[in-house]
């Protein structure tokens, strides 16, 4: 069968002079910690990218599905955002709150406006742990209260609070870590025990968030905390108006809202701006990160006024957030998500590999389930659809394959069984097209 061709691409890659992919392997080893690892059996070396595609060393071009982790959302090294931050690297790198900046500022107006209701507050720090851990304060600061109900299946981090809400073996330790942190059973229609048709899921699945206030809590909690989408957990898609229950549960046993929109915020969903948006709920705090800035390391905390002021009962800081270049590049991704329409090429684009996968799940048993929305989109594979176990092994020969034929993709779940599609929102049909070919000839060689 021949492989099929990646779209044309007028880019032409710098010549790579650096070191081999076996000494960054070398050096790796010796100087980096042994915790971060690598997806492909034969490691990959990125050195350039441009919008959807990256190149390895070798000047190999590849269809970049994952967008670094659902983290390119505009494309890589997009002119617009390039340009920003690098007028302002020129001017000045760094400076910190304690003093007056126009970006932080302007771009603070800039990402309220795109927020629903109060939320008009942004607090910006590095990362979406950090985000969520700031979020975690804000919520018990502002309520009195201590007890957090997250949800099974869930990511929202590395650090000790992120850890905590985080529920899957894969990324906890065995350290303290989930101080007052409880957590209800994730709303997974394919999994779960109620169904994508069943009309009363999201009533039921949110019934476990009440039992868990009454047995675990006081009857008292700080909040309530879900990504809109589980995208490490396999791309879980909640059923209809499982927020709308589980904030009215929240909310009566005085808890805030918190909805991580690390990997579903900045119109990825294609339909609506932010995950939340999806479900008709609008939380009392929102945590961002990943997509907020095509790749700088830029996350926020987007509350209401009378939230926000809590946490001026003593001093906060932090020393990067929201600094005049990370502030650039944040304004420039949302001036690009305008201006080219990438909420809509997420809808389109979406559709048309949901589409795809549908097909594909005709076609192949190994797909136990298609699921997303916009351009966040998962397969899960399993050894048997009756059974539903989870086909570990087939994933990874499936994204070694697909990576063989020049398609970078993410996995998920907690065997790592769900494929994960999340590339830059600027992708064309082209390319679209070139990602079914791929799949389905690597799923058909599985
Ligand atoms: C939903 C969600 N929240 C939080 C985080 C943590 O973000 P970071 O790795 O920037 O700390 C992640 C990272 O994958 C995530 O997917």
């Amino acid at each position: 069968m021949p492989a099929p061709e990646l779209p044309p691409c007028s880019h032409q890659p710098r010549p790579y002079t650096g070191p081999t992919s076996e000494e960054i392997l070398r050096l790796r080893r010796e100087f980096l910690s042994p915790a971060i690892f690598l997806y492909y059996q034969k490691p990959l070396t990125i050195v350039e990218g441009k919008m959807q595609y990256v190149w390895d060393e070798t000047g190999r071009r590849y269809l970049d599905a994952l967008g670094g982790i659902v983290t390119v959302s505009v494309g890589h090294c997009h002119p617009d955002v390039v340009m920003a931050a690098q007028r302002q690297n020129e001017l000045l790198q760094h400076s910190t709150t304690i003093y007056l900046h126009p970006n932080i500022a302007e771009y603070a107006e800039k990402l309220a406006a795109k927020m629903p209701g109060e939320l008009k507050v942004c607090y910006f720090v590095n990362s979406g742990s950090e985000a969520n851990d700031l979020a975690l304060l804000m919520a018990r600061a502002y309520t009195g209260n201590y007890d957090v109900i997250a949800l099974r299946n869930a990511y929202h981090g590395g650090n000790a609070s992120g850890m905590g809400l985080t529920a899957h073996r894969t990324w906890k330790f065995n350290v303290p870590h989930s101080f007052g942190v409880h957590h209800a059973i994730a709303p997974d229609p394919y999994r779960g025990a109620w169904g994508r048709n069943d009309p009363e899921a999201g009533r039921n699945y949110a019934a476990d968030v009440k039992e868990l206030i009454d047995y675990a809590t006081s009857g008292q909690v700080a909040g309530f905390i879900a990504e809109s989408i589980q995208g490490v957990g396999g791309c879980v898609v909640f059923p209809n108006d499982y927020l709308k229950h589980a904030y009215a549960h929240t909310r009566a046993a005085g808890g805030v809202c918190i909805a991580d929109e690390v990997q579903t915020g900045f119109g990825r969903m294609g339909s609506h701006y932010w995950g939340f948006e999806t479900q008709g709920v609008i939380p009392d705090i929102v945590t961002m990160a990943k997509g907020i800035g095509n790749g700088a390391p830029l996350g926020a905390v987007v509350t209401t006024r009378k939230i926000a002021e809590t946490l001026a009962q003593r001093t906060h800081f932090n020393t990067f957030g929201g600094n005049p270049v990370v502030a650039a590049q944040g304004k420039a991704v949302l001036e690009v998500i305008e201006r080219e329409k990438l909420q809509a090429n997420s809808l389109a684009l979406g559709q048309r590999i949901g589409d795809g996968l549908v097909r594909l799940k005709e076609k192949h048993n190994l797909i136990g389930d298609v699921r997303g929305r916009g351009l966040l989109l998962g397969i899960e594979l399993v050894k048997d659809r009756a059974t539903k176990e989870p086909a570990k092994a087939e994933c990874a020969q499936v994204l070694e394959r697909c990576r063989d034929l020049g398609l970078l993709l993410g996995k998920g779940g907690l065997h790592g069984q769900t494929i994960r599609f999340s590339p830059p929102m600027c992708i064309h049909e082209k390319d679209a097209d070139f990602l079914l070919a791929v799949l389905d000839q690597a799923l058909a060689q599985a």
